[in-house]
């Protein structure tokens, strides 16, 4: 259990509330204890009676009586239920609480990992951890800690009941209980596993399902459907098996624990018989005693239970644990930027990427002046997005500075780096919303008009308002599905509206044609106008309304300048990167 010793400090959070929880369990059990003892007591005033009393009075007196004896027991049953009630209100209430706050932690927790920890290819399990995950624990909390509570204190009461009465029947009696425990632990030990397997099957449906659904273009463009289908028949056929497995060992558990309880009441009837033949009991009390092995069977049936709930939430309480422990947060600096001028400096910066080794800038120096706006020119894979995630501060440098005017980038703050920067990552993303609660993302009561300013300015609003419900269409996986070069714009949009300092444009306009491109670009000077903007591509074309061109190769700059410069240079890269163009290369990569 030292795994879910980390949940403590949330049981300590909400003790009082848990307290209150096992007494109100405590005397539900206490009036549950006291009903079989009315009832035998009934069967046994109403065997006296008849003993005792004349013919002509009986009938009168008993009725009377046993309404009493009814009344009382009704009374019982209704407080057992009311505490039943309150007891589910605070220890289940309670459990909800923790599997909040735990979620609510987690998630916190996330939120600030930096972006190697989900590069690593792990949201399916961070997805897992959070739902599933802090589920299994809750089980433990809730459901878990109530049973484990009701069994203690019913077995206390009852015990003590039954020990008042005869404590030889009631050695007889409970012996056959250890052995339903048991052996319902090693039935619902065999209901776990095989569960766990059909779990793992049918996520594996899931995922099966899943990524033939997402994918569905590329399996039906490859004339793959048939392929397909006899792969998910025979992980479905996979899954029946096992399922089967599990219904056959379910088989047993019923009738297991009716065999073990039936023979705890033989028990009673057959040695009880023999007490009540002595004197030493009364049949009441056998009724009392029938009525009490009853209710102990259940709560022993749960021991088995609870045991492998708790297995359960340590296992998911680990793989919590595990994450919560990760830390792979960059320190964060103490200054804030209020008023950010976006001048950056380079100074012999080296950096590799801590997952695969690849080294991705080399003895860079560049210096971007505050407002100049900069094109990033360089072949597939020569360092151009890693440029922009070291300025935001996803990574540190290995070696070398980077300088945000003249302060090193590891003294700010970074929130409020980010705060003041617009990024568009080169791998845009739109959420299923509406187009304009996309663009105003992070910006609160953006209105239209507003959002049309910028739009228009990227070449796309024309294309907005054809959509059915202009700025209010859904996009997404609910909605339309824009292309590719729109969901670029809606994307450059998003940075635009938040008036940010510094711009960040990750070959986000690779998607569009060339025309529509050198438009965008020129209209975007226009929006630039005091800003300082990196603007990343691969496609050549002339970029005369560029400060600076910066041409890099293999995380190293080869060559930089302006448009007019740079096609000066005798053999230059861009220089015959711009004339492999005009020839009808369009591109690069
Ligand atoms: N998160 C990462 N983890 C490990 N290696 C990475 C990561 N991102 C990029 N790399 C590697 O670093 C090098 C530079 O990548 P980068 O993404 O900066 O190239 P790029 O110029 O933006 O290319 P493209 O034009 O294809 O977007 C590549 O060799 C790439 O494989
Ligand atoms: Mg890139």
């Amino acid at each position: 259990m030292k795994e879910l010793l980390a949940i403590n400090k949330y049981i300590i959070r909400y003790r009082g509330r848990i307290v209150l929880g096992f007494i109100f369990v405590a005397l539900a059990n206490y009036f549950g204890m006291l009903i079989p003892k009315k009832i035998g007591e009934a069967l046994d005033f109403v065997r006296d009676t008849l003993e005792k009393v004349s013919q002509t009075a009986k009938a009168d007196d008993l009725s009377v009586a046993l309404i009493k004896f009814s009344l009382i027991v009704i009374a019982f049953v209704l407080l057992k239920g009311f505490f039943m009630y309150m007891m589910r209100q605070t220890v289940i209430v309670v459990s909800r609480l923790i599997e909040y706050d735990l979620r609510k932690d987690i998630y916190a927790h996330l939120q600030e990992q930096n972006t190697s920890f989900y590069k690593k290819g792990k949201t399916g399990d961070i997805m897992s951890r959070i739902a599933e995950d802090v589920s299994k624990v809750r089980n433990y909390l809730g459901p878990g800690i109530l049973y484990a509570f009701n069994l203690i204190t019913l077995f206390v009461f009852t015990i003590y009941a039954m020990l008042l009465v005869s404590p030889k029947l009631t050695l007889l009696t409970l012996l056959p209980l250890p052995f339903l425990s048991l052996s319902i632990y090693y039935v619902s030990d065999k209901i776990h596993t095989h569960s766990t397997i059909i779990q793992k099957q049918l996520s594996k449906l899931t995922v099966i399902t899943q990524e033939v659904y997402s994918g569905i273009r590329v399996v039906k463009s490859h004339g793959k459907e048939q392929m397909f289908s006899e792969y998910f028949e025979a992980e479905s056929v996979n899954f029946k098996t096992k399922s089967l497995q599990l219904a056959r060992v379910n088989a047993l558990f019923f009738p297991l624990m009716i065999l073990l309880i039936n023979l705890s009441t033989l028990i009673v009837l057959l040695v009880g018989g023999k007490y009540v033949l002595d004197g030493t009991v009364t049949p009441g009390n056998i009724v009392e005693f029938i009525i009490y092995v009853n209710m102990l069977t259940w709560p022993v049936t749960s021991i088995g239970w609870i045991a492998s709930i708790i297995q359960e939430a340590e296992a998911s309480q680990a793989r919590i644990n595990a994450i919560m422990n990760e830390q792979t947060e960059l320190p964060n600096g103490s200054k804030e930027v209020e008023n950010l001028k976006g001048d950056i400096i380079f100074d012999n910066v080296n950096f590799t990427y801590p997952e695969t080794g690849i080294s991705a800038l080399k003895n860079f120096n560049l210096h971007i002046k505050a407002g100049e706006k900069v094109a990033v020119l360089g072949k597939t894979a020569s360092g151009k997005s890693t440029i922009a995630e070291l300025i935001l501060r996803m990574y540190d440098p290995n070696s070398g500075k980077i300088l945000l005017d003249g302060l090193d980038l590891k003294e700010y703050n970074f929130h409020s780096i980010r705060e003041q920067m617009a990024y568009v990552p080169q791998e845009v993303f739109l959420f299923s919303d509406t187009v304009l609660a996309n663009i105003a993302f992070g910006v609160e009561n953006l209105d239209v008009e507003e959002a049309r300013k910028y739009a228009k300015s990227v070449c796309i609003d024309e294309e907005i308002m054809k959509l059915k419900d202009g700025y209010d269409t859904m996009v997404g996986e609910r909605g339309v599905t824009l292309s590719g070069g729109q969901k670029q714009r809606v994307s450059i949009t998003r940075a635009l509206v938040r008036n940010p300092k510094f711009v960040i444009l990750d070959d986000c306009l690779s998607a569009v044609d060339v025309e529509t491109e050198q438009n965008i670009l020129s209209y975007l000077n226009e929006a630039l106008k005091d800003k300082t903007a990196i603007i990343i591509t691969h496609r050549v074309h002339s970029l005369q309304n560029f400060d600076k061109i910066i041409v890099i190769d293999q995380g190293e700059i080869v060559e930089q300048g302006t448009h007019e410069e740079l096609i000066e240079l005798n053999n230059g890269y861009y220089a015959q990167m711009l004339e492999n163009a005009n020839e009808g290369v369009a591109s690069w990569s």
